[in-house]
């Protein structure tokens, strides 16, 4: 192998879209897999790639210093591509603690690691911090976040993942470390953990349950396909100038009411049911504490910069991962059995 790549995260859902494309794009690199495997990593979700000869994976907790410092000894990375995080806001609310100690403790483990091991010598090198949109705060009905926009985190999830991103900064004013930074909209696609929007309501129009809309429904998002995402990472990841920032978006806002809707349709035509059916099953339920109500990304800078920009429709997109979840029962059947249930349980019942 040319060169060894660490791959944060790479058994979650953002993670192993990123890690399928990379690994069977570059042959003779070696992409190595750090995960902890917390209740959101999952390596049924790499299994197409698991025995490929140019990919590793090494369970392990980014939080533990010692362990990540030995790793990058015992692998001599290039590069890193930083996923791994805790990722539901909701979950944030209920134990802001572990979104503290994985995304801004764990993050400056990596860079320290990182800093021990290049010394100084920064050619070719690279430490790619993927991060949210959510850092940004929250719009009104105008405007859009550029890379300029002034931070303004307001759950526990997403002011850890901005400490993070000025961590990832200092790191590279103060130390001249070579980091990216790139900060998406809400992703959708297959793989992902059904305690998210759209994979939780796929699930409980399967199962005929009640979908639980927060508030009014009438919150916005900005949602991109994850391959597009993965596509944009790895683009970042190639051309990206150091030091820089990019935004990542589907220039494709929602609000949920109709986000639901749109996929209840889709959902009746997949399982044969009449159209209407479906959107039966929508409940409205008490607001998520403190929740954004918009997010709009301005993907402006990617798309002339660096020629990137989302290949797929929301149409297509949505249809593509209602088919998925569909066809990978057992995958979804797995997850939603055991732990998840009392997740749903605390969290809506
Ligand atoms: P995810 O929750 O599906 O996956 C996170 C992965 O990180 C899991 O495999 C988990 O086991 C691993 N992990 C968690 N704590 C760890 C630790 N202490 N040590 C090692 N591994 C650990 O998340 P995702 O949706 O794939 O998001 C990936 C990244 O992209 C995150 O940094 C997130 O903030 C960012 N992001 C996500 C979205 C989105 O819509 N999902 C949008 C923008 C940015
Ligand atoms: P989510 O998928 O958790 O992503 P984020 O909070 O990071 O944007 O939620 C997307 C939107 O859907 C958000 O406005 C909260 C709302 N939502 C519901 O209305 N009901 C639900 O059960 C969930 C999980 C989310």
């Amino acid at each position: 192998m040319k060169r060894t790549i660490l791959i944060t995260g790479g058994a979650g859902f953002i993670g192993s879209h990123v890690l399928r494309l990379l690994v069977n794009k570059y042959p003779s690199t070696l992409f190595v897999n750090l995960d902890k495997l917390t209740y959101a990593g999952n390596l049924e979700n790499l299994k197409d790639i698991s025995k490929k000869e140019n990919y590793s994976f090494e369970k392990g907790d980014i939080n533990n210093a010692q362990f990540v410092n030995l790793l990058f000894e015992k692998y001599q990375f290039a590069s890193v591509i930083h996923l791994a995080a805790e990722s539901h806001v909701d979950r944030s609310i209920t134990n802001p603690n572990e979104f503290i100690m994985t995304n801004i403790v764990g993050t400056t483990n990596l860079l320290n690691a990182a800093k021990k091991l290049w010394a100084g010598n920064y050619d070719g090198k690279k430490f790619y911090h993927i991060s949210t949109d959510e850092v940004y705060g929250s719009l009104g009905k105008e405007g859009f976040f550029t890379e300029n926009t002034p931070y303004d985190p307001r759950s526990p999830y997403s002011a850890s993942k901005a400490s993070s991103d000025h961590i990832v900064r200092a790191y590279f004013h103060t130390y001249k470390m070579p980091v990216v930074i790139s900060n998406c909209s809400n992703n959708y696609g297959g793989n992902q953990f059904p305690e998210k929007l759209i994979p939780l309501v796929i699930n409980n129009i399967k199962k005929n349950k009640p979908i639980p809309i927060y508030g009014k429904g009438d919150n916005i998002r900005d949602w991109l396909y994850v391959k597009d995402h993965a596509v944009a990472i790895e683009t970042i990841f190639k051309k990206g100038k150091l030091g820089e920032t990019y935004n990542i978006g589907g220039n494709n806002e929602w609000t949920n009411l109709e986000l639901v809707k749109k996929l209840c349709q889709v959902m009746d035509i997949e399982l044969g049911r009449k159209i209407g059916t479906s959107e039966k099953l929508i409940t409205f339920v008490t607001d998520r504490a403190g929740h954004d109500m918009r997010y709009a990304i301005d993907a402006s800078k990617i798309k002339q910069e660096l020629g990137w920009q989302p290949s797929l429709t929301f149409e297509e997109g949505i249809v593509l991962t209602a088919k998925w979840y569909l066809e990978n029962e057992t995958w979804l059947e797995n997850i939603v059995s055991g732990e998840y249930q009392n997740y749903y349980k605390k969290q809506y019942l």
